[in-house]
């Protein structure tokens, strides 16, 4: 097989030290662990305190984690990508930041925005860059700092979100591991249902605009509760069927964590058993573009060579999609 693909031969991951547990929240805002627990699955969630770091901070770290583990020479790295919807600055890329940190100083880098498909559209960008032969280490990485721009007084929104960050090396394999299929999407019926209105060109921040807290996230969760259910189940099934992959041949999901109900709609449309479905929405929420990589770093020793992965993400614009990638190597 000569077929270049790009398979994960790395990962690292990054969580602040500040444990926001729904205990705390009962305390801020009209609601109750019994009422999160069940309709979201969160118990807690990972919060950068120290306001002078913004996101660069959780995605150095985590790369830093990467390379110690890889025992990576940083001057290696070609690319880095950066998927984040929390930019440390407007202007002047984060992930330029990044990379000079690292120690990256043969790459080139951009940030990438995608709301929570952001990993997902980073993993696909990547891939194509090694599948073409021009870049041999890409340094994807996943990082935000939710805590941001969310307003802590809206129960809606404040008791879903967390920081964090994590990473993945993709490199040429021509094995036939790496990323083998994928479905991507997005639909701009989403935009008035998940958004920030304020800080970009169509609403300049103003006195006004923060008056109104039009800088925090909006969301209106029955809304996007439904389209993510129904869309990100349909890719997923659609990319086994693609594949002609029986829920038997699937090892892992590897799902955006936004609510737990819609990671169990997603599975029980793949007919997937939950012990293959990874999860750790319950400690740290919805990370955004952290969450994939997250989950692979809290399962990296029980992921396999050879295993069948299927990712999948759904978030702001609206913008989701599915990929199925062959796991390239054992964890030491
Ligand atoms: O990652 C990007 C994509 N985002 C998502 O995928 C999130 C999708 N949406 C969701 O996960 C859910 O819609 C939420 C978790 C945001 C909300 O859950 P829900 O089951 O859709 O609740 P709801 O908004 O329909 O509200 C049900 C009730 C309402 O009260 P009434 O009108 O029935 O009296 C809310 O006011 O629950 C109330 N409520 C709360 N109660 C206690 C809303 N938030 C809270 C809260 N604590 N934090």
């Amino acid at each position: 097989m000569d077929q270049i693909k790009a398979a994960i031969t790395a990962v690292g991951s990054y969580v602040p030290e500040h444990v926001l547990t729904n205990a705390m929240l009962e305390e801020m805002v009209d609601t109750n662990d019994e009422w999160i627990t069940t309709r979201t699955g969160i118990k807690e969630r990972r919060i950068l305190k120290d306001e002078s770091k913004g996101t660069s901070f959780l995605g150095i770290k985590a790369a830093e984690n990467l390379i110690e583990k890889a025992n990576l020479d940083p001057k290696e790295i070609d690319l880095v990508l950066l998927a984040t919807t929390t930019p440390d600055m407007p202007v002047a890329s984060t992930a330029a930041y990044v990379a000079s940190k690292i120690g990256a100083t043969e790459a080139f880098s951009f940030d990438l925005q995608s709301a929570c498909s952001g990993f997902l559209f980073g993993m696909s960008t990547a891939s194509s860059y090694i599948e073409s032969g021009r870049y041999k280490k890409i340094l994807l990485i996943g990082a935000d700092k939710m805590s941001s721009i969310i307003d802590y007084k809206d129960r809606s929104t404040c008791i879903i979100f967390g920081d964090g960050a994590g990473a993945v090396l993709f490199e040429p394999n021509e094995e036939g591991f790496g990323l083998q299929d994928e479905i991507l999407r997005t639909d701009a019926i989403g935009r008035d249902f998940l958004k920030i209105d304020a800080g970009g060109s169509l609403m300049p921040a103003s006195e006004e605009t923060v008056k109104n807290k039009k800088h925090y996230v909006y969301q209106d969760g029955r809304t996007v509760f439904k389209f993510a259910v129904s869309n990100m189940a349909d890719v997923s099934e659609k990319i086994m069927l693609r594949n002609n992959l029986e829920a038997d041949d699937v090892d892992w999901l590897v799902a955006h964590q936004a609510n737990k109900r819609i990671i169990d709609a997603t599975s029980k449309r793949m007919n997937i058993d939950q012990e293959k479905v990874l999860m750790n929405i319950q400690r740290y929420g919805n990370t955004t573009s952290a969450t994939l990589p997250l989950l692979l770093g809290d399962y990296e020793k029980q992921l396999k060579k050879g295993d069948n992965i299927i990712f999948a993400a759904f978030g702001g614009g609206f913008s989701w999609g599915s990929i199925y990638l062959k796991w390239a190597y054992d964890a030491k």
